[in-house]
């Protein structure tokens, strides 16, 4: 039994100017461990796509197929069934980490929420595990920024705090949507080494989702490439990168000329591992950056 199974997913959105099909027939599956990035051009349905494993697409969307999650059918559930899902099996980050986090709460509490209302935890044990994770995402002087809000933090430590309340549950999957496209390159590089090394300590599944191939490349060892609501191509990242058999897929290549081929062209200095340029506070001599060699 694989821990995502996929079948024939098929997600259609009704209106009064007739049917999208956004999602048409997608096949997939993953185990623990498997880093698998979806690529393909706006509009093919990768998010959709995303959202649904979640059980978030919403009226007027009708999804169809199976998507069996640890044996478990998701197509289907009631919301109540879901969100127990959500965070514990499956947690997801998206672009925008304002789209996850609530303006009016601390940092602090909305991560403490989570671990004393659904792990049940003490208060006092639900906050000592809020600063260890929002550490271990890399946010620096953890117990003085507990009690900061959203907007007291840059784009890319938002998107860390983001990762940490996905994580902060230990998710068999971790689902990110273009988390990193609304960051400059240089905050991207650390939150996806981020996402990589929390992977690899976890042994959770991630499932990222991307339009920059570049990026497929660093995070991922299988590539599924969307066309149309379609799977068009898939396979292990390098054999793709070697020998695309779609034409898309190689349109998609061709208009990546000169970009990054290799995770290792991208050579962030330590720190940006851990603090982005933007963060206002700490202002490091060395300022993070990363080094795209050509
Ligand atoms: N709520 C909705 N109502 C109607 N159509 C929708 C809705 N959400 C998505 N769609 C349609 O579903 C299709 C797939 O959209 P989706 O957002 O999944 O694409 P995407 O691959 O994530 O694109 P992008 O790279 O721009 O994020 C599009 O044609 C979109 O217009
Ligand atoms: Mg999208």
């Amino acid at each position: 039994m694989s821990l995502l199974q996929v079948s024939d997913l098929r997600i259609t959105f009704e209106s009064g100017f007739g049917t999208v099909d956004a999602v048409r027939g997608v096949s997939f599956s993953m185990e623990m461990g498997d880093a698998i990035a979806v690529v393909g051009a706006s509009g093919s349905g990768k998010t959709v796509m995303g959202r649904s494993l979640l059980g978030l697409v919403d009226a007027p969307g009708i999804v169809r197929g199976s998507i069996m999650f640890n044996g478990t059918e998701i197509v289907g559930r009631s919301e109540k069934a879901m969100q127990d899902i959500r965070g514990l099996g499956i947690g997801m980050v998206f672009q925008d980490a304002l789209d996850g986090l609530n303006p009016v709460y601390t940092i602090g509490s909305q991560l403490s929420e989570i671990f004393a209302v659904r792990m049940r935890m003490s208060t006092k044990a639900a906050r000592a595990e809020a600063i260890r994770i929002m550490e271990q995402v890399g946010i620096h002087n953890a117990k003085d920024r507990f009690d900061n809000y959203p907007h007291q933090f840059s784009g890319g430590m938002r998107q860390r705090i983001c990762i940490a309340m996905a994580i902060g549950m230990k998710p068999k999957i971790l689902i990110a949507d273009e988390p990193t496209t609304a960051l400059d390159v240089t905050v991207q590089a650390g939150i996806l080494r981020l996402i990589k090394s929390l992977q690899a300590e976890t042994g959770m599944g991630l499932i990222f989702v991307t339009h920059d191939l570049a990026v497929a490349r660093m995070i991922s060892k299988r590539i599924i490439v969307m066309y149309a609501g379609q799977i068009v191509e898939e396979g292990l990242t390098e054999e793709i990168f070697q020998r695309p058999r779609h034409p898309y897929t190689r349109a998609l290549l061709m208009a990546h000329p000169g970009r990054v081929k290799s995770w290792r062209d991208l050579e962030p200095i330590p720190e940006a591992f851990v603090t982005d340029s933007s963060s206002g506070g700490g202002g490091s001599a060395s300022a993070p950056q990363v080094v795209i060699s050509q």
